[in-house]
């Protein structure tokens, strides 16, 4: 400004370099104040209060440049206040009688452009919601991840479980001629399943890093807690931020909370969540607008998932992911004795120890081998490592969570594997002698 004084010239300047500087950008706002410049005053008061919200300063002066009646006292946390003043407090619409009115050719306007760039927005825009049919909350219900984090090489053994995933999921998304190649028959989701604990929502992510592709997690229980009502709608939503966000690998966990078969489904939400993902997973499966959408899903109990969903095109091949083998074992038990004082520990013994162990199961093992530990050198005062022993003495002591899961599926994979769909399952329980 051409005609700005050499004091406020310079104060400005200050004051642009010690930005936080509150008593200091209060003062220059004071000058302005002087010089008749309410809208720049209130504009450095915003600032100001977006540094101290709480000063009593900055809240004076910004009363005082708007032309604003006086506040009334600060809350009382702030400022223990005096008595109070003996005139009743005006009303807030109401001017206070002898204070003056408000200027009223205060332009808000340009107020609010003076500042947008300088303090924040008043409220959060929902970035899920910049086509206009996001829902209040939905941006908490699913996370979208960027690209990459996770690779197939995290996952430690389960050498089979990979060339199946490569063979029948990476092989044909990685490459566009082999998918052309096979056509409709790819279009369908994967969906894992095998007992809890068993790295089926890691290794969805680690495919999702093979892809290169974001990764949209979608913990269907959860959905349904928070979507009581808004279900359908909020399954669309998923899947659109999906098509927006393409390559996406849209990972639908626990699939099986949306509970039991549609025969079993009394509930007339559930099943029409249900419908909504049939349709959504016909849609991918037409191609139409779905390009880079790919459909990951994973159960502890696929024989509680509704069998339409099941059905040709849609969540079609399926992948059994068994409790870690013996590398698995290896890799997880590192990575869980990691930050932990042990000492000449052989892994190898603890991982014959730990057949048919979950991955929870053996972080398990290590917490207790560490209290074992811990509570061992509390009694005799010396403190002493972790050793095998423990370890040993720990997996001892806890079954594997896996078992009561193998039952149940042992009745299915006999009696109701209808059209082969837990071959897989059969085949791993007579390799095991179960059956
Ligand atoms: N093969 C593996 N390599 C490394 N970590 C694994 C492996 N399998 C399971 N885990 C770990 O075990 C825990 C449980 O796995 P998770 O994927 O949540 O199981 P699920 O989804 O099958 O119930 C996770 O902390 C995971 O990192
Ligand atoms: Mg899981």
């Amino acid at each position: 400004m051409a005609d700005e004084s050499p004091l406020i010239r310079s104060l400005r300047a200050a004051v642009a370099a010690a930005p936080g500087d509150v008593p200091l950008r209060l003062h220059f706002a004071d000058l302005l104040l002087a010089e008749g410049r309410n809208d720049e005053a209130v504009a450095e008061a915003a600032v100001a209060l977006q540094h101290e919200p709480g000063d009593t300063d900055a809240r004076a002066l910004m009363v005082r440049a708007m032309g604003l009646p006086a506040a009334p006292a600060p809350t009382v946390a702030e400022t223990p206040a005096p008595a109070p003043a003996p005139a009743p407090e005006p009303a807030p619409d109401e001017p206070a009688p002898n204070a003056p009115a408000p200027a009223p050719s205060f332009d808000w306007n340009a107020a609010e452009q003076q500042v947008q760039d300088l303090v924040g927005p008043r409220f959060l825009e929902d970035p899920q919601a910049a086509d206009g049919d996001g829902t209040a909350g939905d941006a908490a219900a699913w996370d979208v991840d960027a690209p990459g984090s996770v690779r197939l090489a995290d996952v430690g053994g389960m050498e089979e479980v990979k060339d199946r995933l490569e063979a029948a999921f990476l092989a044909p998304m990685r490459n566009p001629e082999l998918r052309r190649l096979y056509g409709k028959s790819l279009r369908g989701g994967l969906l894992l399943y095998g007992p809890p604990g068993c790295g089926k929502t890691f290794i969805a992510r680690a495919v999702a890093g093979e892809l290169g592709a974001s990764f949209l997690t979608v913990s269907l229980s959860d959905v349904l807690d928070m979507w009581i009502g808004a279900s359908e709608k909020n399954i669309h939503d998923i899947f659109e931020t999906a098509r927006r966000q393409a390559p996406c690998v849209v990972f639908l966990d626990e699939l099986d909370a949306l509970g039991a078969k549609r025969s079993r489904t009394h509930h007339s939400g559930l099943r029409n969540v249900v419908n909504q993902l049939l349709t959504e997973l016909d849609g991918i499966a037409s191609g139409a607008g779905n390009e880079g959408v790919f459909v990951l899903a994973a159960t502890n109990v696929p024989w509680d998932v509704d069998i339409a969903l099941r059905r040709p095109g849609r969540l079609d091949r399926t992948l059994l992911v068994l409790p870690p083998d013996a590398a698995a074992r290896e890799a997880i038990l590192r990575y869980h004795l990691r930050e932990r004082p042990i000492e000449a520990v052989d892994l190898g013994k603890l991982v014959k120890a730990t057949e048919d162990f979950s991955g929870a199961d053996l972080a398990h093992v290590c917490e207790t081998a560490a209290e074992a530990a811990l509570l061992d050198s509390a009694r005799s005062g010396s403190v002493r490592l972790i050793t095998t022993k423990d370890l040993l003495g720990a997996a001892k002591q806890i079954k594997p969570s896996t078992e009561p899961w193998f039952a149940a599926a042992r009745n299915v994979a006999m009696f109701a594997n209808e059209g082969g769909l837990y071959d897989d399952l059969l085949a791993h329980l007579k390799r095991k002698r179960k059956l």
